[in-house]
């Protein structure tokens, strides 16, 4: 690599996180992010406040993320930008800015796939953080989404598995809206599940051919058992409250580490990288670690900041497709549904 100096800008607001990050060659500089509380007290993404509030952080996001990494926004090489999958309002806010400040500054801009952007996450250089060789298979798995995945290449990538209805973040965060848990319920889930008995209640699995999954069934059978249970005893929910998160998170872990199971042995890939929000579970990162013993896996498990919606996973996309000299023009639109 010749000595230049590459400094890309990377802007996330598919969802609702407003992020933006500097990645100055392939090292991260500043990686910031406003998260959005105000959807709590709906218990769940509302559409139209996530695009009003990244109006309002995109400036003041962008401005820390440059002063933070210590550099003049004259020394940016490129601007990238997430232009899907994601909330149509949310992306255009971030679409429309990026496209402003690089024609302000005459750079080239470049379209990221925010699906891409988890899994190239991996090659963000860390201190201490290996990145995975070429071909591996990469989980994402999130409030959003829920695929897997056959990197064959930076952008050669192939969805071999995913979800036929919710994510399995959606899983994690209704299942505790029955159990009456703030959203989003994953962390919090996470955190009773070490308290609790895994093997406390059984939930079946639902049945999905090949690698796909679906986890609709399951929320509906978290729901039949907490309202048959309560029935019986009303103070069923307290009473239980962390072997309930423990069985739900455990027969969640085991559908995940099932099709990994087979993705493996269908593809005779086993190097694992896992991404999305539901990536910094611990149960399972620690089932994908044990898979390394058990199964011969080696697996690449993101540092926590890159686990949920960041910038940095879209600046080292960036990067990687400026080394291409692959840019959008300045007519590029935000696409809600952008496929890999
Ligand atoms: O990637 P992300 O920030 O946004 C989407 O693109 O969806 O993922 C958010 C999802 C939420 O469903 C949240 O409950 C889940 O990630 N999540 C977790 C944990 N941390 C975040 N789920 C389980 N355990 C966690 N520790
Ligand atoms: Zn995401």
């Amino acid at each position: 690599m010749s000595s230049e100096n590459i400094y890309i800008l990377g802007i996330e607001s598919s969802c609702d996180d407003t992020a933006a990050s500097i990645i100055h060659n392939g090292r991260i500089l500043s990686n910031v992010v406003a998260s959005q509380k105000i959807h709590e007290a709906y218990g769940g993404v509302v559409p139209e406040l996530a695009s009003r509030a990244h109006q309002q952080n995109i400036v003041p996001v962008v401005h820390q993320a440059i002063e933070k990494a210590g550099i003049n926004k004259s020394q940016l090489k490129a601007i990238a930008f997430t232009k899907g999958p994601g909330l149509m309002g949310s992306l255009l806010v971030g679409t429309s800015f990026a496209k402003s400040l690089a024609y302000g500054l005459n750079i080239p801009l470049i379209d990221v796939n925010h699906m891409q952007g988890h899994i190239l996450a991996h090659f963000i250089d860390e201190d201490g953080f290996e990145k995975p060789p070429f071909p591996f298979l990469a989980m994402t798995i999130s409030g959003g989404h829920t695929q897997i995945v056959k990197v064959d290449n930076y952008f050669e990538m192939t969805v071999i598995g995913e979800t036929i209805d919710d994510a399995v973040g959606e899983a994690f965060d209704k299942s505790g809206k029955i159990l009456g848990l703030g959203y989003p319920a994953g962390p919090e889930i996470d955190k009773r599940a070490a308290l609790g008995n895994p093997k406390a209640f059984q939930f079946t699995k639902p049945k999905v051919d090949g690698l796909n999954f679906s986890f609709s069934g399951f929320k509906t059978a978290v729901l039949y058992f907490i309202q048959r249970e309560v029935k019986a005893n009303p103070n069923f929910i307290e009473e239980n409250l962390n072997d309930i998160c423990a069985s739900i998170q455990y027969t969640i872990i085991g559908i995940l580490i099932d099709k990994l199971k087979l993705a493996t042995k269908q593809t005779g890939i086993n190097h694992i990288a896992i991404g999305g929000g539901v990536s910094a579970n611990s149960g399972i990162r620690q089932a994908l670690k044990d898979g390394e013993q058990k199964f011969g896996w080696i697996t690449y498990i993101p540092k926590f900041e890159f686990t949920t919606d960041n910038a940095a996973m879209i600046a080292i996309v960036g990067y990687l497709k400026y080394l291409q000299g692959n840019f959008a023009e300045q007519d590029v639109v935000a696409s809600a549904r952008l496929k890999i």
